[in-house]
């Protein structure tokens, strides 16, 4: 059986979406062959709370050089990082007369450049070779590498300790989180900060997004379960604060334990997050009865679109849609194809249901019947700018929080 990466305690998965590919494994027609899959299977640790993966792909076959995920592709989460640096200055770094920043999977440095754009000392540290190089063409100082106590050995030597760490939908991809927690308490100054956020637990469970449960997210955190997995290592949850980028994310902020009080908002959350059950098997098994029915209701939806032979294409080939894609059963025969911005990931296929992704054009030059919202996530963003598609009689097909259509 296998163990809580946190704190060993034995794991039972609470439901499982079946054999998954890499989400973010788009592939040619001649790789179909050799195509990887593994059993997503998610379980709440009974012990210390946090909600993982059992099983988890090789960290080599998810980030490697040729990694088609790029931050900067939505100008929302580009003015999110923007805000997201000037709270840091402002909150965390003004008192400081030479501060140095760290980010921990930078991408393509959306968040560092804003630092990097005031002169200030900052480090990027990215496993993936060709976002790294996107980050240090636009001037921010990137190393590729995964993040331990080794590496932060090798910065505090070179560069001295951080003011701040930060990391925005990375840490729930680290399985060893001790050895980055290690590592934080290395590079951390005694009152430096530690940020980092991540999609919400409590928004996943209350919105049945099960698309966030995919080969890279191995852990789906809260407030309960971040203070748990990171207390041991002298870090103390002291400010949470929501967002609402990635359909529902929090942001939280720990301290060296001692160094700072923790703010009220802390003990709010826990309360409220003990109240929606986060730490309770009964709030995951309904989670897994309300994934079921969503995807009894979404293949009944494309099935009888289908029967009417109406033009369906995806919008926007998330590393979320492989989750549905494959959970669902969805093939090219629901689907004509995903339009997507991202140039590495058009003319592949998607993971598993091998859906063609093709370029933003082939939506707009020839609009559907309808389009299915995977990347819902942008949903106000993408509203935005299509109002031409549903002003044409194009409709939406949403999944999350429920499937429906909409104009
Ligand atoms: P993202 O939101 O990062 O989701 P995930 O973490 O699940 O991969 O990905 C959004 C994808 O959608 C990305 O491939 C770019 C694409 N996209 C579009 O094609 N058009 C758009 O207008 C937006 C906002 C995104």
């Amino acid at each position: 059986m296998t163990a809580c990466r946190i704190c060993q305690t034995p794991l039972e998965p609470f439901m499982t979406f079946g054999k998954m590919p890499i989400a973010n494994g788009f592939l040619s027609k001649e790789e179909f062959a050799g195509e990887y899959f593994f059993e997503l299977a998610p379980a709440l640790c009974a012990k210390c709370k946090m909600v993982q993966i059992i099983e988890q792909p090789d960290p080599d076959r998810m980030f490697h050089d040729h990694y088609p995920f790029f931050t900067s592709s939505s100008h929302y989460m580009t003015l999110h990082f923007k805000k997201f640096a000037e709270q840091i200055l402002q909150d965390n770094l003004s008192q400081s007369a030479d501060p140095f920043v760290v980010e921990l999977g930078c991408n393509d440095g959306v968040l560092l450049q804003n630092f990097a754009n005031r002169g200030i000392r900052h480090l990027g540290i990215e496993p993936s070779a060709n976002v790294a190089a996107a980050a240090n063409k636009k001037g921010v100082r990137t190393v590729t590498d995964f993040f331990n106590e080794g590496l932060a050995k090798k910065i505090v030597a070179e560069d001295g300790q951080a003011d701040a760490i930060m990391a925005a939908n990375v840490m729930c991809h680290i399985p060893d989180l001790a050895s980055v927690a290690q590592g934080v308490g290395r590079l951390l100054k005694n009152d430096g900060v530690f940020i980092f956020e991540d999609p919400y637990l409590g928004d996943i469970v209350e919105k049945t997004s099960y698309d966030q449960i995919y080969d890279e997210h191995v852990f789906l955190f809260c407030g309960l379960s971040v203070s748990n997995a990171f207390s041991p290592y002298g870090l103390q949850l002291i400010d949470v604060i929501p967002q609402v980028t990635h359909g529902g994310s929090m942001r939280y902020v720990l301290a060296p334990t001692g160094s700072r009080q923790a703010k009220p908002s802390v003990e709010l959350l826990l309360e409220r997050e003990r109240q929606q059950g986060l730490d309770r098997p009964e709030t995951f098994k309904k989670f897994r009865e309300n994934c079921e029915k969503s995807r009894r209701d979404l293949l009944a939806v494309l099935n009888d679109l289908r029967q009417k032979g109406k033009r369906v294409v995806g919008y926007g080939a998330t590393s979320k849609s492989t989750t549905v894609i494959n959970y669902c059963g969805i093939t090219p025969e629901h689907i004509e194809f995903i339009s997507d911005t991202t140039p590495d990931k058009q003319g592949k296929f998607t993971p598993g249901g091998h859906i063609p992704v093709k370029p933003y054009a082939d939506f707009k030059n020839t609009y559907p019947d309808y389009a299915l919202l995977f990347a819902w996530n942008h949903q106000v963003e993408i509203m935005e700018k299509e109002g031409e598609f549903s002003a044409s009689g194009g409709k939406w097909i949403n999944f999350v929080p429920k499937v429906e259509i909409s104009k």
